[in-house]
């Protein structure tokens, strides 16, 4: 497909930012990126993106809207993802996370810029729900993080609603691996994620790789969850987009690959694929940790066509590529 439609994407310098980016310049729209670098980095995108490097605020925004003309859409990737943080320091979630996206809407709404898709996460669900988790569930988010998803994605509903602003929440499970298509991958500043840490340590560039807890109620004890590949994720980010842009109603997504992976079984996958050994040590569980967390994604598949094109061993292959060409990330 051609187009030269512009695109806005905000905290597009980060992970899932730009890889979807990649996506979407393949594609054929034009892009505009707003990121302060507080986490991302410049180098992951290629020459030819529009970049600012601000701040998200009203001003800012009507700046870039000045300056690039017609907005036919955002992606809202901006935000702190760290949930042990969020549940230490939570007003700087609370003003970043939350404050900044309605900064965005009002923005949206001031300039006539009706399509929005806005990353959510499946902290959103808490830790109540024992079978596959589905979008119609009560929200019961249990740490800050997860609260200030929900909120954002409650005020999407309501400027739908209020001034018909058209959004697609997506909740992603665990976002994992590195692009197939460019040397880009995950470098968060302080990295929290599994897949990452476990391949560091097979490589040698961390000691050892902490399991919080083998006692919950799964078969070899550590906690199950879902990963899905961060180019599946962009995919599913440029259907919502044309899905909105060609006039589509509001709605919401799962995100995940419907199968679960233990925490174990991703250490010893990652053992037979890469013929590395990984130190690990058994340790306390961390506060709120749920047993197990799997996506039903057949929402997204029934109405965007959507459905995750790659497994967890290709997950962990690409994220291996990516560590061990690129063993300092991006610097
Ligand atoms: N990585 C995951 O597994 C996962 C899972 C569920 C949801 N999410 C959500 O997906 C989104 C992207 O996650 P990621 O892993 O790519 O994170 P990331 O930290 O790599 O990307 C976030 C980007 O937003 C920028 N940013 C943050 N606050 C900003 C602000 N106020 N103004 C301008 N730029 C700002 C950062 O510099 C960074 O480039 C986040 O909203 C996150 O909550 C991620």
């Amino acid at each position: 497909m051609s187009t030269s439609k512009q695109i806005l994407v905000l905290g597009g310098a980060g992970y899932i930012g730009s890889h979807t980016i990649d996506l979407l310049e393949r594609s054929g729209y034009s892009i505009i990126v707003l990121d302060n670098l507080y986490s991302g980095h410049k180098k992951s995108l290629s020459k030819n993106i529009q970049f600012e490097k601000n701040d998200i605020s009203k001003n800012n925004l009507s700046d870039i809207s000045d300056k690039y003309g017609e907005i036919s859409g955002i992606i809202h990737f901006a935000s702190f993802i760290e949930v042990g943080e969020s549940m230490k320091d939570p007003y700087k979630y609370i003003s970043n996370n939350i404050d900044r996206s309605t900064d965005v809407m009002e923005f949206m709404k001031n300039r006539g810029i009706r399509n929005i898709v806005f990353s959510s996460s499946a902290a959103v669900y808490g830790k109540d729900y024992k079978d596959k988790l589905k979008e119609s569930y009560i929200k019961k988010p249990i740490n800050v993080y997860g609260y200030t998803k929900s909120v954002v994605e409650d005020l999407l509903s309501f400027y739908d609603e209020i001034y018909g602003i058209k959004s697609i929440s997506l909740r992603y499970f665990n976002a994992s691996g590195a692009s197939h298509f460019k040397n880009i991958g995950e470098d968060h500043p302080n990295e929290t994620h599994l897949i990452p840490l476990i391949i560091k340590t097979a490589l040698g560039l961390r000691e050892k790789i902490m399991i919080y807890g083998d006692d919950y109620n799964t078969p070899d004890g550590t906690c199950i969850r879902d990963y899905i590949h961060v180019d599946d994720l962009a995919q599913a980010h440029l259907l919502s987009l044309e899905h909105l842009i060609n006039g589509g109603d509001s709605d919401v997504f799962n995100l995940g690959g419907s199968r679960g992976y233990s925490v174990k079984e991703i250490i010893e996958t990652t053992q037979n694929i890469t013929n590395l050994h990984v130190n690990k040590e058994i340790t306390q569980r961390r506060e709120g940790d749920p047993d197990i967390l799997i996506a039903d994604y057949s929402k997204i598949q029934k109405k965007l066509k959507w459905e995750p094109k790659y497994e967890v061993d290709d997950i962990i292959q690409t994220a291996f590529n990516w560590h061990k060409n690129n063993p300092d990330g991006f610097n």
